[in-house]
């Protein structure tokens, strides 16, 4: 039996498409963008390219787009040049934010900045009234995640960014799991949006899109590449390849979105029947198409163990913890203890998912045994 990948939240594999966009940039045109000569130019104007082509699936101008090396130092950016500008005040987050995010806004309250960290209902939604009555009169930033990396759930962005422009405060949401979603960021009222490359069959590569009326403080200091928001030499194979991931996953959106979402009601009902005292984490509907997270009753860890020996891969809390077991403050979050996410992408059929809930059967069966000897 080949294994059975469902991790896609985690990582996903680079495209071939992609990877032939980025080849000639590794070992042909490997010039640096900001050299004048022949080999630099071109590799600027790759590099621009790039940069108008993410642009205009998020509905926004060129120079409203930073390249970053990730997820995480586009969230820093994105937070932390906002608080560093402003010099001081409030800010609203959620409980279930990233790491990125949560760990991030940690550290501005050691420099003085308060922060509201709003709870969520059982499903994993924010509660926008909540939200509004949090805003104060030295508020400077809102951030709330577009979908929640460990159950799925997808906030209510677009009501946040109306709720955020009514009362004058920046709105930052971090896109990372939500690249085959809407990402008109015109639509979805945001200031600031965070997406990155490894989840959506890109290579590691980050993004921030500011709006233009917006001010940050850099991190980076150095060559002022980036329009001086992020000093250091492009990483021009990378962000190419970028884009291009960028291009493909949303140009087929609507159709692999329905497809993940029939595999994943197909499998969650299947499951909740067959495995009995089985509950489902997060919003039933609201939820990315392709995320399930389900907790079993059993030890969450021992079951991703067992699975890992019959080839099939999946998590419990979030792998970008780098490793680390502990309860999931997400999953707390929503009053659960643990869960395991299967998260489906390109090369999920219904015929691995067959698999998984036979093998799910006996190993759960098995766990449970141990638990009442
Ligand atoms: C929702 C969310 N935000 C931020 C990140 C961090 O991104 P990166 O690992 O590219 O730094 C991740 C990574 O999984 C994520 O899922």
């Amino acid at each position: 039996m080949s294994d059975i990948y469902l991790d896609h939240a985690a990582a996903t594999p680079l495209d071939q498409k992609v990877l032939k966009v980025m080849q000639p940039f590794l070992d042909k045109t490997y010039g640096n963008p900001s050299s004048i000569h022949s080999m630099g130019k071109k590799a600027k104007q790759a590099l621009e390219k790039a940069r108008a082509d993410v642009a205009k699936i998020l509905h926004a101008q060129s120079k409203e787009i930073t390249f970053t090396c990730g997820g995480t130092e586009s969230i820093n950016l994105a937070i932390k040049g906002v608080a560093f500008q402003k010099g001081s005040g409030h800010i609203i987050t959620s409980a279930v934010e990233h790491p990125a995010v949560l760990e991030t806004c940690k550290f501005l309250q050691t420099k003085g900045f308060r922060v509201t960290y709003l709870d969520v209902d059982r499903f994993g939604l924010i509660s926008t009234n909540k939200l509004e009555k949090a805003i104060k009169r030295d508020t400077i930033l809102i951030s709330v995640m577009y979908a929640n990396n460990e159950v799925g759930t997808i906030q209510p962005i677009r009501e946040i960014g109306q709720i955020a422009q009514r009362h004058n405060v920046p709105f930052h949401t971090d896109a990372c799991q939500a690249g085959l979603l809407d990402l008109n960021v015109d639509k979805l009222n945001v200031d600031l949006l965070t997406l990155n490359g490894s989840k959506i069959y890109g290579p590691q590569c980050g993004i921030l899109y500011k709006h233009n009326g917006l001010k940050l403080q850099p991190l980076l200091h150095g060559g002022n590449q980036e329009s001086g928001l992020r000093s250091g030499t492009e990483n021009v194979p990378n962000i190419v390849g970028f884009a291009k991931a960028l291009q493909v996953v949303q140009k087929n959106k609507e159709k692999e979105n329905k497809r993940l979402t029939e595999l994943r009601n197909y499998f969650v009902t299947e499951v909740l029947q067959k495995i009995h005292n089985t509950e489902l984490n997060g919003h039933p509907k609201k939820r990315m198409p392709g995320n399930v997270n389900i907790s079993f009753g059993v030890d969450a860890e021992m079951l991703l163990n067992h699975l890992d020996q019959k080839g099939i891969y999946v998590s419990t809390g979030s792998a970008c913890k780098s490793g680390e077991i502990d309860v999931s403050p997400v999953l707390k979050a929503l009053g659960r203890e643990d869960g395991i996410r299967f998260s489906f992408g390109r090369s999920t059929r219904k015929e691995d998912l067959r698999v998984l809930i036979r093998e799910l059967k006996v190993i759960v069966g098995s766990l449970r045994k141990v638990l009442i000897v």
